[in-house]
């Protein structure tokens, strides 16, 4: 895993002062380093915390999802899978993860509207797969992480902070 640059997207705003929500780009060259990632970006995550993951089927979204479980407690990664009948599945972490994949959706917007996200962020943090699906009914305040297929073993990983 390489960090190719911090701050990419930093906004110097009017007034004074700096954006402190930098965006992050870095390149995985394997399955693990992208688990890896997603297990240290789990860190910067706290309860009420929003990701929207997006990304091509195959893109690392659901082995990211792993990553980030992983970090925030959850002690058999292998429970993450991309569920196929459920809508959203909950682990049991140090802070409740609610995997949410709008794969399936015929209408996610309205889908993730009826799933209660209010509740679930206020008990933990809720990484949503295929959140441009949705894109009008996800929290403002979000992380945005946008994977793209770089390469057979390769991953571009844009990482973008709650702008608030
Ligand atoms: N650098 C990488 N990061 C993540 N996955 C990778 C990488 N290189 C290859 N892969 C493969 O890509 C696939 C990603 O699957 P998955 O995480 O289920 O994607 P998604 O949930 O985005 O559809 C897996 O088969 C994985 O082995
Ligand atoms: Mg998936």
């Amino acid at each position: 895993m390489r960090i190719l640059a911090r701050g990419v997207g930093d906004v110097k705003r009017a007034g004074g002062g700096y954006n402190p929500a930098m965006v992050e780009e870095v390149r995985t060259a394997s399955p693990a380093a992208t688990y890896e990632f997603g297990r240290h970006f789990a860190a910067r995550l706290h309860r009420g915390d929003c990701v929207a993951l997006v990304g091509e089927l195959g893109a690392g979204k659901t082995i990211l999802v792993r990553g980030i479980a992983a970090g925030l407690g959850l002690t058999d990664p292998r429970m993450v899978s991309s569920p196929s009948f459920v809508l959203v599945q909950e682990y049991p972490a140090a802070v409740p993860v609610f995997h949410v994949d709008l794969y399936r959706l015929t209408d996610p917007s309205a889908e993730l509207g009826g799933l209660g996200l209010e509740e679930m962020l206020a008990s933990g943090v809720v990484l949503i797969e295929w959140a441009d699906r949705a894109a009008g009914a996800l929290p403002h305040r979000r992380w945005q992480v946008e994977l793209t297929i770089t390469g057979k073993t390769a991953r571009h990983l844009r990482i973008q902070p709650p702008q608030d």
